[in-house]
């Protein structure tokens, strides 16, 4: 149990890859901080499993996107754990479609929930971390910000900005304990792939070297692997976890 006694906040926690980072972490003994945005049930079942385990665990809701709520949630999440050690900064949306066709409003709806999205999470939180000399940023990024991807150029701009941000923001926080990482996963089998068709996933599968897409449990280990002790020396990295699509 290396997470014991820390707590950590997983944004977009109800479902898909941040709820496996929920569990992932909660395996680990960290108390969880579960934020959703609209699924208030699949939120406190998050919670009810995290709680039959023996964990602490409640849900809190905010649209990340909204400086406002955002603020509103860490004030009651530092009420009810009176810390955070662990952000993982999962909440993501995509609006698909090719550039020649993509609104405006498709563009910056993205970048609004996923870079100000992590903003205003991170900027709420990051003087507690460094206060207390100790914290761990984890960003989700994707295969997409290294490859680009047809139909997500809003999609490809914010998960490279947010690489770029977690190497920006590893430098200045490096001194103050506090890591900044980043995850790139490849395709994994959650509600946001089940959206694609079923040929393009198809192709993913034939061009992925394993031969299959993930499972958001393989991105929720790496996750915990990067908030645990043993992770104390990597900050400002990228993990690929895309079962050999990208090398
Ligand atoms: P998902 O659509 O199942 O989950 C996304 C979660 O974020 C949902 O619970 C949703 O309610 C929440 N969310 C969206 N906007 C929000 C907001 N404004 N405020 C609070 N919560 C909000 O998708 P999935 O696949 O679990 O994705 C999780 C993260 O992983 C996303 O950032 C996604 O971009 C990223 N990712 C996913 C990949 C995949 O193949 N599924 C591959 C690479 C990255």
């Amino acid at each position: 149990m290396d997470l014991e006694g820390k707590v950590s906040l997983v944004t977009g926690g109800s479902r898909g890859i941040g709820r496996a980072c929920c569990g992932s972490l909660a395996d680990g003994g960290s108390a969880i901080a579960v934020n959703y945005q609209r699924n208030k049930d699949a939120a406190a079942e998050v919670v009810a499993e995290l709680k039959a385990k023996g964990g602490r665990a409640r849900a809190f809701q905010a649209d990340i996107s909204d400086e406002a709520q955002t603020n509103i949630m860490i004030e009651q999440i530092m009420s009810e754990f009176g810390q955070v050690d662990v952000v993982v900064n999962n909440a993501g949306i995509t609006r698909d479609r090719s550039f020649l066709k993509m609104t405006r409003d498709q563009w910056h709806s993205v970048l609004l929930v996923n870079l100000d999205g992590p903003f205003n999470v991170i900027s709420a939180l990051l003087p507690q971390m460094c206060d207390r000399k100790w914290g761990r940023i984890i960003n989700i990024s994707s295969i997409v910000a290294q490859m680009g991807n047809f139909g997500q150029a809003n999609y490809a701009v914010a998960k490279g900005g947010m690489i770029a941000f977690t190497k920006s923001l590893a430098r200045e926080v490096a001194l103050k304990g506090v890591t900044v990482n980043a995850v790139a996963p490849g395709f994994i089998e959650t509600d946001m792939t089940a959206a694609v068709p079923k040929e393009s996933l198809d192709m993913v599968r034939k061009m992925t070297p394993m031969g299959r897409l993930g499972k958001p449990e393989e991105v929720g280990r790496a996750v915990r692997f990067l908030a645990a002790p043993e992770a104390s020396f990597i900050t400002g990295q990228v993990i690929n976890i895309n079962g050999g699509l990208y090398m």
